[in-house]
C-alpha cells in the first residue's frame, strides 16, 4: 500500500506557482489576483476562505477577502458578484459555498463572469468540462486529476466507482475519469444516495473516489483488493480532547480499508490541501487569460 502525499504534492505545484509569479514580477507584469466572497460565519467555511487567501500570500498572489454579514440580501450580493466582474483589477473569484437558505445560490454562481470563475461551477463552465473544452476545472477534481499524475496511478480501461453525484466534485469528477486522455478513459460508474446495493458497486472499483461525507462510511469489504482509494470526505467531528475541538474524519475507514489498497489518501492530508492549490493553479489561468 503506497500514501498518497497531498500536502507534499500541494506544496510543490505551489512552488511552481511561486516561481512563475516572481518571474511575473521580474517582467513587471501584473501579479493574479483572486477574491473571495464569505457569507456569514460558518466555523469550517471561514477556515476554508482563510486557507486561500493565505495560500494566495504564499505564492505571491494578491488577494481580497469580502466577508459579508449573513442577514445580506441575495439583490446585495448579486451586486457585489456585478462589481467583481466589472472590476479589472479581479483576475478570478469564488463564492464560497453554502450560501445562507434565504438566498439562492444557483442564482449568484449564475451571476458570476466565466471568466472569473476559477471554481468552474457556472454552467458555461461545466458545459466546457463536459465537452471536453479547456476551461477552469473545479477544485477538488483538478486536485485529485493531479494527484492520480503525480503518482503515474493507470486509468485507462479501470472501472472508476464516484460516490456522490454533487456539482462541486461528484459530477465533475465522473466526467474528468471517463474523458479521452490521462487521467481518463475509465468506465465510470457514478453512485449516489438512491444507488440500490451500493457494496455490490464499489467492489467492482479500481478507483474509488468517495464524496459522500459520511464519516467512515467505506468499510474494508466495501473494497476491492488493489484498489485505489480517494477520499474526498472531510467531516469535523466533535472531540475534547483535541484543542481546536474537533477531528476531522474522511469517508473511508483508514485503518481498516488502507491494508487492501495500493494506493489511498489520508484525511487530512490527501485531498485537501490539494484543492488550494489546483485553485491557485486556476487563478493563474485566468490571470493569464487562457481559458
Ligand atoms: N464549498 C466547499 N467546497 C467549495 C469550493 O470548492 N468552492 C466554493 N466556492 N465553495 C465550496
Amino acid at each position: 500500500m503506497r500514501l498518497i502525499d497531498g500536502k507534499a504534492v500541494a506544496e510543490k505545484i505551489q512552488e511552481q506557482i511561486k516561481e512563475k509569479v516572481a518571474e511575473m514580477r521580474l517582467q513587471s507584469q501584473r501579479v493574479p489576483h483572486l477574491a473571495a466572497v464569505l457569507v456569514g460565519n460558518d466555523g469550517a467555511s471561514l477556515t476554508y476562505v482563510s486557507n486561500k487567501v493565505r495560500a494566495c500570500e504564499k505564492v505571491g498572489f494578491r488577494s481580497t477577502l469580502i466577508h459579508l454579514p449573513e442577514y445580506i440580501t441575495e439583490a446585495e450580493l448579486l451586486a457585489q458578484v456585478q462589481a467583481l466582474n466589472e472590476n479589472p483589477d479581479i483576475d478570478g473569484y469564488i463564492v464560497q459555498l453554502p450560501l445562507p437558505s434565504h438566498i439562492n445560490a444557483k442564482k449568484i454562481t449564475y451571476a458570476i463572469s466565466p471568466d472569473k470563475d476559477v471554481d468552474g461551477f457556472h454552467p458555461t463552465n461545466v458545459g466546457k468540462l463536459a465537452l471536453g473544452l479547456p476551461t477552469f476545472v473545479p477544485a477538488t477534481p483538478l486536485g485529485i486529476i493531479q494527484l492520480i499524475e503525480h503518482y503515474q496511478i493507470s486509468t485507462e480501461g479501470k472501472h472508476c466507482v464516484v460516490i456522490g453525484r454533487s456539482h462541486i466534485v461528484g459530477l465533475p469528477m465522473s466526467l474528468l475519469m471517463s474523458r479521452n486522455a490521462y487521467p481518463g478513459n475509465c468506465t465510470v460508474t457514478l453512485t449516489h444516495s438512491r444507488t440500490a446495493n451500493l457494496a455490490e458497486e464499489t467492489r467492482r472499483a479500481d478507483i474509488l473516489i468517495a464524496a459522500l461525507g459520511k464519516p467512515e462510511f467505506i468499510k474494508a469489504e466495501m473494497v476491492k483488493e488493489g484498489a485505489v482509494v480517494i477520499d474526498v470526505g472531510i467531516t469535523r467531528l466533535p472531540d475534547a480532547s483535541k484543542k481546536s475541538g474537533f477531528v476531522l474524519k474522511g469517508d473511508v475507514a483508514f485503518e481498516e480499508v488502507a491494508p487492501r489498497c495500493s494506493y489511498i489518501t489520508p484525511v487530512p492530508g490527501g485531498v485537501g490541501p490539494m484543492t488550494i492549490a489546483a485553485l491557485l493553479k486556476n487563478t493563474l489561468l485566468a490571470a493569464e487569460k487562457v481559458v
